[in-house]
């Protein structure tokens, strides 16, 4: 194992592939009992009655919660109404849960669930998106905060003027985040006291919200995700298992874990809503953008608005003296969507990434020197400086590695059946940082204890935590102890928005560099035996802001092979160059950028989802009918990074990389697919059904 700071290898990795590392559901104490979730079977209407002896009458069975008895919940009026489980009879959306059943064994409680009887009074249901819905409205803000619309100029004029117009419409079906390790908790009542194991990106939010929701005082409440099965945004909020693992731990007098069944996840946890882009892009004959506009269509559920930010990165990326980006959303009788990797970003940059190489194509133009040419100096929607921004470099580096050049050359290529293609696209995220406290204690034998209230939910957060506390202290990594994951930590931010890194590490290197200075200031007067301390909060840093617009950037290619005869895309390769400030650590690092290349790769041709409009339920809703890309799908995945120097971010000088790489991806892998057989696609994901009669008919050719 190397001790070499920027190529740290996980600090848990031996607990990890020894089986060691206990995760929600890996704690068991005394008399623990299981639940399982009875979901809604209709999308919308009241449930008129539940019966629940025969439930009751299941060997094993401890009890059965419903809206008639479950704990009322003191849900505040700006809080999740997500989390409302078990509160009315009312059904906004199938899979609701409207019972949970306790028993000694998960197995008992399973068939307890499949006791109970439900009695509803169906209402008619509306789950199918169109883009041009009735209840569509434009809402006081896209995610994020964001404006829901942005006008600069005038973008009708200038697109009726240009030269060269390009109006497409792209659309991307509900995704679904499916981490390995699905939502659990593990919940235990002391009195009034209560502990729970949960697999969250971020408990001291779970702390707060399981404290309002059941009366507690926060200081009562101790959440722990000590290791975390990914999350991908499902985990970054509390979600309903947790609450309900509460309750029913209440109910029975018992430490009660909850593990979701994958096939409720969909239904429970969040999505990524569906969206439809209007793209509309006017250019002069030398491919100079002069009109953009970016309107996004997408829904949320009659629960909770939520709206998917996705015309964002069109305020971002060229350069445009006339521009639109527009958000509406309809409210459905659907499950409620929520965070899912780069929310906004990816499917935003699907559909802008893809116009943008209809238009190098209708331009004539390298879509890569297309690019180039429409790099904005400023940051286009408010007209402030990048802190740093590497966009064309990527595009060159990635160029270059990619030997793009030899597409021109060539052309698209031919190996017997199988046409050959590539393609390009950029990516974008914001840098997003967040304030966090962190405390360090020097130990007499030399070592010391990092203690945050990190998360690490799959990314390395303890290893790079490790590392950065020891540059800072100047001592080597393994001198450094990382306690992360318990709410009763010095408080910091959740695992999400690529700012988990950038938030924890600020608050460690400042409550190392306080720590090294009193150290000096000591000289060599021997530590006492409690050691020494020092603790950070970032809080007035953070909000001091910036005035500079910063972001993350990257090119994504893709080489693909499409089958002529079926109609199947595989991936040949994928290469990704990366601008994100300075990389912490080198294997940590590719493992984010490659993991979510191939969540996007799994984006473009595989993850699909049907909103049945039948039953209004996700019908794919286990790993054997969502597909997720495997190995065999990936076979060649390159992710580089330029050395980019900002000053303007944080002490360490780094920003996010956990979602940049899943944006742009699917758009690259779409433009290889137009290069290699001609074929446009339009909708996520390529399918071979949708291709295969679209595709051109090629003469037998031996061999
Ligand atoms: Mo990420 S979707 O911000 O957890």
């Amino acid at each position: 194992m190397t001790t070499d700071r920027a190529d740290l290898a996980r600090l848990e990795g031996w607990a990890k592939v020894t089986g060691t590392a206990r995760y929600a559901g890996d704690h068991h104490p005394d008399d623990l009992a299981h639940a399982w979730p009875v979901p809604a079977t209709i999308a919308r209407g009241d449930l008129a009655a539940v019966r629940t002896e025969a439930a009751l009458a299941v060997p094993g069975v401890l009890a059965v919660l419903t809206h008639h008895d479950a704990p009322a919940l003191a849900l505040p009026d700006d809080g999740d109404p997500t989390l409302a489980v078990l509160q009315s009879p009312r059904i906004a959306h199938r899979g609701q849960i409207v019972a949970l059943v306790v028993a000694e064994t998960p197995e008992d409680a399973r068939a307890g669930a499949a006791a109970v009887e439900c009695v509803y009074r169906p209402e008619p249901f509306d789950v199918v998106l169109t883009d041009d819905h009735q209840g569509l409205y434009t809402p006081a803000q896209a995610n994020g905060g964001h404006p829901a619309v942005r006008e600069r100029g005038d973008f009708d004029t200038a697109h009726g003027q240009a030269a060269v117009r390009i109006d497409r419409t792209y659309r991307i079906g509900p995704l679904h985040n499916h981490p390995m390790e699905p939502h659990t908790a593990t919940a235990q009542w002391d009195g009034e006291r209560l502990t729970v194991h949960d697999s969250s990106q971020g408990t001291n939010q779970v702390r707060t919200t399981l404290a309002t929701l059941f009366g507690l005082a926060v200081a009562d409440v101790l959440v722990i995700s000590e290791h975390v099965g990914g999350g991908f945004g499902s985990k970054g909020t509390t979600r309903p298992h947790a609450v309900l693992a509460t309750m029913a731990a209440r109910r029975v007098d018992r430490p009660v874990r909850l593990a979701l069944p994958r096939d409720q996840l969909p239904a429970l946890t969040g999505y990524r809503a569906p969206t439809v882009h209007r793209v509309r892009l006017g250019a002069d004959d030398d491919g100079r953008i002069t009109a953009l506009a970016h309107e996004v269509t997408t829904r949320s559920s009659t629960v909770r608005e939520f709206v998917e930010q996705a015309a964002v990165p069109a305020r971002v990326m060229y350069h445009s003296p006339n521009s639109r980006t527009v958000h509406r959303v309809v409210r459905q009788d659907v499950p409620t969507p929520s965070w899912m990797r780069a929310p906004g970003e990816a499917p935003g940059m699907f559909a802008l990434e893809c116009a943008m190489d209809e238009l190098a194509e209708t331009c004539g133009l390298d879509p890569v020197e297309l690019r180039i040419r429409n790099e904005p100096a400023v940051e286009p929607d408010s007209d402030r400086p990048f802190s740093s921004r590497h966009l064309v470099e990527c595009l060159r580096e990635g160029a270059r590695r990619f030997d793009w050049s030899r597409r021109h050359a060539a052309g698209p290529r031919r190996e017997g059946r199988r046409l050959l293609g590539s393609g390009v696209a950029a990516a974008t995220y914001p840098v997003l940082i967040a304030p966090s406290t962190a405390e360090v204690l020097a130990r007499p034998d030399g070592t010391f204890l990092v203690r945050v209230n990190a998360t690490d939910i799959g990314t390395g957060a303890r290893t790079v935590l490790a590392a950065v506390a020891a540059e800072t202290l100047a001592v080597p990594p393994d001198r450094v102890d990382v306690e992360i994951g318990r709410s009763d930590l010095p408080p910091a931010p959740l695992a999400g928005g690529s700012a988990g890194t950038a938030s924890w590490g600020w608050a460690v290197h400042d409550a190392c560099t306080g720590l090294r200075r009193a150290l000096t200031d000591r000289g060599g007067t021997p530590l006492p035996s409690e050691g020494l301390r020092h603790r950070a909060d970032t809080t007035d840093a953070v909000a001091a802001g910036s005035t500079f617009a910063r972001h993350a950037f990257g090119a994504q290619f893709a080489e693909v092979e499409v089958d002529a005869d079926t109609g199947e895309v595989r991936l040949r390769r994928l290469l990704g160059v990366f601008a994100a400030g300075r990389i912490l650590n080198t294997r940590t690092a590719r493992s984010q950028f490659t993991g979510a290349m191939i969540m996007g790769a799994s984006m473009a041709l595989l993850e699909h989802s049907t909103l049945d409009p039948g039953f209004g339920d996700h019908a794919e809703r286990d790993l054997a009918s969502y597909h997720v890309a495997v190995n065999a799908d990936v076979p060649v995945v390159e992710a580089f990074w330029l050395d980019e120097h900002d000053e303007h971010l944080n002490p360490m000088g780094a920003k996010g990389i956990g979602e940049l790489g899943i944006v742009g991806t699917a758009a690259a892998v779409v433009n290889a697919v137009r290069h290699a057989c001609g074929v446009r696609v339009r909708e996520l994901p390529i399918r071979p059904e949708a291709l295969l009669p679209r595709l051109p008919r090629l003469p037998h050719l031996p061999g």
